[in-house]
């Protein structure tokens, strides 16, 4: 398994690009099966999970194609889906193939999708994603660990789920997607209360609506659906990264320098800018897709609660503990999404900082922000810092030890066996 070698110190200065949100792409392809006609899915980032996406895909007898992957444009077709199914080999390392389900059940009325087991940050179930399906007429039972979920023909209309009134007990980000995605080829109105709002949600919508989906509601918690007999293909380009331009301005904010985050939109970014701008650092919007940050001379404490957009993402919490290593006082970070989504914490311990955790603590980096914020850490401490197991950050981060270098971080991947 590849390693990062990091010297710590040096300020960050230039210019970075920011790729497209993986957890935008990670839907949109999944999409592509609602129609028999070809979809066009352009600024894919080139991670690991969508490398995995894509295999899935091309399993149900998509044609995936793009020019080598991975890649950022791919062109997915799926005039039939003879293999409705997503296997446990796949999902183990892909949470987020479950997105495949709600497509499947709208456009063949089965599917076998393995369940994917608890993780490092939670228990992370799916029961809301089926329970909705359920309410939309689908008969679900679990299986030797997978779902296997169908519709019964219902008269003249055959395999089709049917429209109803869902509201979500708890948001959840991947189930807003499915239950979209489900209902966009259902017989009637479907109305989701409680929904997520995250921008990749909204992307989501505005991709379905160009394939011919009737939705309203975009970036509130209620949204309807009124489901069409047949989608068609489009061409779509994904949202940029949130969390990877969070990222970047974290490392910009300890580092000291100067950067300019491009290809971005400041405007998803609101709560991470704020709380940093809070925290002392120096944030400029430049335009619309450009921001620049600049170390403060003395970072200071900022408590954070992570929430549901638009609050301060889950995902960039990790990210945020380096900072708050760096700043004078003491910060308090809640987790309210995820129960277990602190073990950088003591993997940040090790490197000197002093933090307590009280509630649920894990030992072992496995969180792909988890991963992220080390590599911050990294950035920020004196001394060399070898970061082990980066496989959790190639899933999500295109090109990161690039991107870093290029702005004068001293980073190196060091490849397995060398
Ligand atoms: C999405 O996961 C993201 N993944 C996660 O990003 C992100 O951390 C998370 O949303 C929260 O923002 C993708 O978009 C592919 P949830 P998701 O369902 O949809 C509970 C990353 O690093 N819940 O919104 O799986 C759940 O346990 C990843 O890129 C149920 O109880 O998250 C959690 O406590 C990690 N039952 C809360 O809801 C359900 O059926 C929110 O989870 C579903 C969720």
């Amino acid at each position: 398994m590849d390693k990062f070698l990091i010297k710590g110190g040096k300020e960050l200065r230039g210019t970075v690009a920011v790729s497209g949100a993986k957890n935008s792409a990670l839907p949109v392809m999944a999409a592509a099966l609602l129609t028999a006609d070809k979809v066009v899915v352009r600024n894919v980032p080139k991670v690991r999970d969508l490398v995995t996406m894509s295999k899935l895909l091309a399993f149900m007898d998509a044609k995936v194609t793009a020019n080598a992957i991975p890649a950022s444009d791919y062109e997915i077709q799926a005039p039939r889906l003879n293999h409705a199914e997503a296997s446990y080999e796949l999902v183990k390392t892909m949470r987020a193939s479950i997105l495949t389900l709600g497509p499947l059940m709208a456009r063949v009325g089965a599917a076998r999708v393995s369940l994917p087991g608890g993780c490092a940050i939670g228990a992370r179930p799916v029961d809301l994603h089926l329970k909705a399906l359920e309410q939309m007429g689908a008969e679900i039972a679990t299986s030797h660990g997978y779902i296997e979920a169908k519709v019964h023909g219902n008269g003249s209309r055959g395999r089709r789920l049917r429209g109803a009134h869902i509201v979500f007990e708890k948001i959840t980000v991947t189930g807003t997607e499915n239950i979209l995605m489900a209902a966009a080829l259902a017989d009637g109105e479907t109305v989701l209360e409680n929904a997520a709002r995250e921008p990749e949600v909204t992307d989501l919508i505005v991709m379905l609506r160009k394939m011919g989906a009737e939705i309203c509601g975009d970036g509130t918690s209620t949204l309807r659906i009124h489901g069409v007999k047949e989608l068609h293909g489009t061409e779509h380009t994904v949202i940029p990264d949130r969390i990877e331009a969070g990222t970047f301005l974290v490392a910009g904010a300890i580092t000291g320098g100067d950067l300019t985050i491009t290809n971005c939109e400041p405007k998803h970014l609101g709560a991470v800018i704020a709380k940093l701008q809070q925290a002392g650092a120096r944030i400029d919007i430049v335009d619309a897709t450009t921001i620049r940050v600049r170390g403060a001379e003395k970072l200071v404490a900022a408590d954070v609660t992570t929430e549901e957009y638009p609050g301060f993402a889950t995902d960039m919490q990790a990210q945020y503990m380096v900072l708050a290593t760096q700043a004078e006082g003491t910060s308090l970070i809640t987790e309210t999404i995820f129960e277990n989504r602190f073990m950088h914490a003591s993997e940040m311990m090790r490197m000197g900082a002093n933090i307590s955790i009280e509630g649920h603590t894990a030992t072992v980096p496995s969180d792909l922000r988890a991963s992220a914020g080390l590599v911050l850490a990294g950035l920020v401490a004196t001394g060399e810092t070898l970061i082990d197991r980066v496989y959790h950050i190639d899933r999500g981060y295109e090109g990161i030890v690039e991107k870093l270098k290029a702005v004068g971080a001293d980073i190196e991947r060091v490849h397995a066996g060398t």
